[in-house]
């Protein structure tokens, strides 16, 4: 029963990732924020500008605990998600942990054309965006290390990763 879950920082491409990984292995797809949306009833945007960020990590928290009645899917996690409490342990038990690293240039080149519904990167105005980019990556990554495979996306398409995803879980399954 495949439980896989998609770590890594905004614009590494969960979403995108996820969903073609989901109908490869035919498992439904969750993805944290739009879970997050849809149980508020307001953006990621409004509800930081409306309750604070602790509020959203908060709710980004309590999804997990209803995630696990899922017997199988891919789920995306919004870029902060596995960094607050005690969530990365949690998603580590909850199933395979997938990082998708990405350099904070190739980062950098994708935020700056979309970054749009990421408040943390709003008061970035363009020339500090790598900069904020650089050292919220820095203070994230060591989180994001805990997981149980590392991919590294860039220069490589949704379907290069998604082979060499296949081919890990494979092997590990054969290990164990
Ligand atoms: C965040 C990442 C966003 C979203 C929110 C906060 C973060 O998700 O959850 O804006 O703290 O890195 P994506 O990683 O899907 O952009």
């Amino acid at each position: 029963m495949p439980k896989i879950i998609l770590i890594g920082f905004m614009g590494c491409g969960k979403t995108t990732f996820g969903k073609l990984l989901s109908n490869e292995l035919n498992v439904p797809f969750f993805d944290t924020d739009a879970l997050v949306e849809d149980k508020t009833n307001k953006t990621i945007q409004e509800l930081f500008d409306e309750f604070g960020e602790e509020y959203f990590r908060h709710i980004e928290t309590d999804l997990l605990t209803e995630i696990k009645k899922e017997q199988q899917f891919v789920l995306a996690t919004g870029g902060g998600l596995p960094c607050f409490g005690t969530n990365m342990d949690t998603l580590n038990q909850l199933g395979d942990t997938v990082y998708l690293e990405t350099s904070v240039d190739e980062l950098h080149r994708r935020l700056t054309i979309d970054s749009s519904n990421r408040p943390l990167l709003d008061s970035s105005c363009l020339h500090e965006l790598k900069g904020t980019i650089n050292s919220l990556v820095k203070t994230r990554e060591a989180v994001y290390y805990q997981c149980h495979h590392v991919l590294k996306t860039d220069g490589k398409s949704p379907k290069e990763l998604l082979a060499l995803l296949t081919n890990i879980l494979r092997e590990n399954r054969t290990k164990s």
